[in-house]
């Protein structure tokens, strides 16, 4: 069996240690927890990428460190404050992360910001390049590293290379924004196989390669100028039985231990203690990295609608709005944390009684136990994303439900998720109004009616976990011919240069 070697830019923290962690919190996001589920039931495999710390030198930024996080092996590397600020929260975060997610408005381009991204593809080709054995698969994440497989190739890697999109993947007018759009499209097609979480992402894709490379499209694969890639749809999951209601929440042996998960039980205790000042109050709860495309802001208008437009739930319910701090030395994440809060400030101001305050906010990130606990005591799920590849956020919440009395999820139509979770209260994130209504008609159904939604979207999150979505992945990746990178096995295709 090949090996699997998998690159993202993000890895999970080693242990936190000195003065130069980036931030501890800042390791939460979909794609590490994708990827680590993934990984844990597959032996013989290895994590590469960063590994949240700026670097002291340069010779520490090459400088490999590997470490075992929850039964996976990691090899991760600092990067240099150079490289964080020009390729992590310039190009990667205030470039590519807007136009994907078609913020058009937020985009800022700056040359050092292109030069830096392209530097660091060279840096993580130059550490992966000694690691590689002939027959590896090499499978790369996400936008902070779509040339990585251009580099991989300059560098006489011959094997095969995926890549997987953990974010939407927009419109050509909107892909267009970008300084080379048709650069980093030729950048894509170096990969064997290309995934989406959802089919408009691909659609996108498709449309895009076709309009600005000229490729062609069977339906399954793209093929241009003797080249061939695999496009298709493979969405992430999560895995359910560590969210279960009962699960085991305690830290994997050798990750910390028996000390951690003390710890971790006394902060559960009393914070839900802090929660359940909630006394018999109904939770809607919202958890999020705090990110603009996430729409807290938009969120907290229709909580605070709900409340006004539905006076006989005040002091019958609470929204509680965790959110962990990401990216927090770019100044939109500072703008949008300061508009958060101050929204929130002033709908306190105006609607909280004396023994009675509408909304809660958590600025922090949770270890897994604390928040598979306060999903499950949550009434109401409000996954509102103003625009996501996935949402992991809404899968975890059903998850996590007592089947018996399961609380309701609603969910924006803008998240990938609702094209999976249709069963949940789908609303349009983008009109506070809906999400209100949303809100009420969550808190007044009856039991019957949750359980059967319960039932239906708990099936789609067991059958489309984060196991499910690799190995649909690899097996693609598999089929693609190790010695000749640009043609696809397979006794029905025939590279477009030998058809001649
Ligand atoms: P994104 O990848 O954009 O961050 P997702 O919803 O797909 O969005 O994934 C978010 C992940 O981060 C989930 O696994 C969730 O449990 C975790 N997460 C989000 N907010 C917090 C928080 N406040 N504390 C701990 N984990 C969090
Ligand atoms: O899912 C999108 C994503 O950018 C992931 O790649 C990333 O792990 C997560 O959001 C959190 O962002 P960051 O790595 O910038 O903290």
């Amino acid at each position: 069996m090949s090996r699997l070697i998998v690159v993202s830019n993000r890895l999970p923290a080693p242990p936190a240690t000195g003065p130069h962690l980036v931030g501890r919190e800042t390791t939460v996001g979909g794609l590490a927890a994708a990827i680590l589920g993934a990984l844990q039931g597959r032996a013989g495999s290895l994590w590469v990428g960063w590994n949240g710390r700026t670097a002291a030198s340069g010779r520490a930024a090459g400088t490999l460190l590997h470490h075992r996080r929850e039964g996976v092996d990691l090899a991760s590397f600092p990067l240099t404050s150079a490289e964080l600020d020009g390729y992590y929260h310039g190009f990667c975060n205030q470039t590519l992360w807007p136009v994907l997610h078609c913020f058009q408005g937020r985009v800022r381009t700056r040359l050092r910001d292109e030069a830096a991204y392209d530097a660091v593809q060279g840096r993580f080709a130059d550490l992966l390049m000694p690691m590689l054995r002939r027959d590896d698969l090499v499978w790369v994440h996400d936008y902070h590293l779509i040339p990585l497989g251009r580099e991989l190739r300059r560098r006489g890697w011959r094997g095969r290379i995926g890549f997987f999109l953990h974010t939407p993947f927009p419109p050509l007018e909107l892909w267009e924004v970008l300084p080379r759009p048709r650069g980093m499209l030729e950048a894509l097609f170096e990969y064997d196989v290309v995934g989406f979480h959802v089919q408009g992402f691909l659609d996108n894709y498709v449309y895009c390669t076709r309009r600005l490379l000229g490729a062609d499209w069977d339906g399954r694969r793209l093929a241009q100028a003797g080249r061939a890639q695999i496009a298709s749809v493979y969405p992430v999951g999560i895995d359910p039985d560590a969210w279960r209601p009962h699960a085991g929440h305690g830290p994997a042996a050798g990750d910390g231990g028996e000390d951690a998960a003390a710890r971790v039980g006394e902060a559960s205790v009393a914070n839900l203690k802090v929660l359940r000042g909630l006394q018999d109050r109904r939770m809607i709860l919202g958890v999020d990295r705090l990110d603009y495309t996430k729409g807290i802001p938009q969120r907290l208008q229709a909580v605070e609608r709900f409340f006004r437009r539905r006076p006989e739930w005040r002091r019958r319910a609470v929204y509680v709005q965790v959110a962990s701090p990401s990216r927090v030395q770019i100044p939109e994440y500072a703008e949008q944390r300061r508009r958060i809060e101050a929204t929130l400030g002033r709908v306190n101001g105006e609607l909280s009684e004396p023994d009675w305050t509408p909304i809660r906010y958590l600025y922090r990130a949770y270890d897994r136990p604390l928040l598979a606990r306060l999903y499950r005591e949550a009434d109401v799920g409000l996954v509102t994303p103003l625009r996501d590849g996935m949402n992991l956020v809404a899968k975890e919440y059903v998850a996590a439900q007592d089947p018996a009395d399961p609380g309701v999820l609603i969910l924006s139509h803008t998240a990938g998720a609702a094209q999976q979770l249709k069963d949940a209260v789908l609303v349009n994130a983008f009109v506070p109004a809906d999400v209100a209504e949303g809100i009420a008609f969550a808190l007044e159904m009856p039991l019957a009616e949750r359980q059967r939604r319960h039932g239906r979207l708990l099936a789609t999150v067991v059958d489309s976990t984060a196991e499910v979505w690799a190995d649909r992945f690899v097996n693609d990746l598999e089929r693609a011919v190790a010695a000749s990178p640009y043609q696809v096995a397979g006794p029905e295709f025939v590279p477009p240069s030998t058809q001649i």
